[in-house]
């Protein structure tokens, strides 16, 4: 365990929670006409909460290099954009066919299953328009650096290439290195696409970019086997969603290949390692340290 605590890291990402709460709506489209209800359902997924993990990393990862805060809450904001979209389409039947989320009826259940599709959809679209706006940095090199990393990150390399294997992996038999390698692909990109985003916006390529990097993609695999192993220990009520789905589907995670304990271990040694990349920051990281502990302890 990283010798900071998850408090410190626990403390400030639900301070940051609320406040991102008005970037997020003052980036929505006004719902208005024949397609407001898209529009609705949006809001609706976007409002539910959530822990705002990935918007926090892009803003702390900015801190780190002074970046202008209106920057980084709209790249913090296309970044929850893609991550919600990526959870409506996940819930749907066809997928993981969960009725629950964030602690409420999942987006088709409280609309249809055409208007969450089309409201997943709208927030990928959103969130490439929000990073290519001049709004978010003047520089369009640094632009085009968003869009594109992003891209990779949530194509068929990355987040969606994840979901297919994760997919056809149901009732399937993955090695522990094919299990780690979707598990980068449908969460860790992500997760490492919003430290790095720090990096891109100050246009830094040197060994700061490296360690976020990695720190990240220590962490956002400890994320996805603590998200496994709440699917089996934790309650539906505690986590949000419909707890023991994972069993049920018969997914492939490092908890059903291993066990619980083994599980635990492999996410608290990926956390100890996510620390060591950050030796090249000061105390400015001790945020981005917390919250590895935080990945490890966090409750649902
Ligand atoms: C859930 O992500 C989906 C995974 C990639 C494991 P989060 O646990 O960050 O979900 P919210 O945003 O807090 O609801
Ligand atoms: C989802 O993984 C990863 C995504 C890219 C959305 P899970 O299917 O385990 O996420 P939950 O448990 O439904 O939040
Ligand atoms: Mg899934
Ligand atoms: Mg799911
Ligand atoms: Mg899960």
């Amino acid at each position: 365990m990283p010798d900071i605590g998850p408090d410190l890291a626990q403390k400030s990402l639900g301070d940051f929670a609320e406040s991102f709460e008005q970037t997020l709506l003052k980036l929505m489209p006004e719902p208005e006409g024949m397609e407001g209800q898209v529009n609705d359902a949006m809001r609706y997924a976007l409002m539910a909460g959530g822990k705002r993990l990935r918007p926090f990393l892009v803003t702390v990862a900015a801190s780190l290099f002074s970046i202008e805060p209106k920057a980084a809450a709209r790249v913090a904001a296309a970044v929850e954009c893609i991550h919600t979209y990526s959870l409506i389409h996940d819930d749907l039947p066809a997928m993981d066919d969960d009725d629950m989320r964030r602690g409420l009826p999942s987006v088709h259940r409280k609309f249809d299953e055409a208007t969450a599709v089309l409201a997943g959809d709208a927030l990928l679209t959103l969130a490439f328009e929000i990073l290519a706006d001049k709004e978010t940095h003047p520089d369009a090199e640094i632009r085009c650096e968003l869009v594109s990393k992003l891209s990779a990150a949530i194509g068929v390399h990355g987040m969606v290439g994840g979901q297919m294997i994760d997919l056809k992996a149901e009732n399937q038999s993955l090695n522990q290195m094919e299990i780690k390698r979707m598990q980068h692909m449908k969460t860790g990109a992500l997760i490492v696409f919003s430290c790095e985003t720090g990096a891109i916006l100050a246009k830094v390529t040197d060994e700061r970019r490296n360690a976020l990097t990695g720190y990240a993609q220590d962490i956002g695999l400890a994320f996805q086997i603590v998200d496994d192993l709440l699917d089996v220990e934790g309650s539906s009520e505690n986590i949000g969603k419909t707890a023991g789905k994972d069993v049920e589907a018969g997914k492939a995670t490092l908890v059903s290949l291993m066990g619980v304990e083994e599980a635990r271990k492999t996410a608290d040694e990926l956390v100890e390692s996510s620390v060591r990349h950050l030796h090249v920051f000061d105390e400015k990281a001790d945020i981005l340290r917390s919250l590895a502990a935080f990945v490890f302890h966090r409750a649902h």
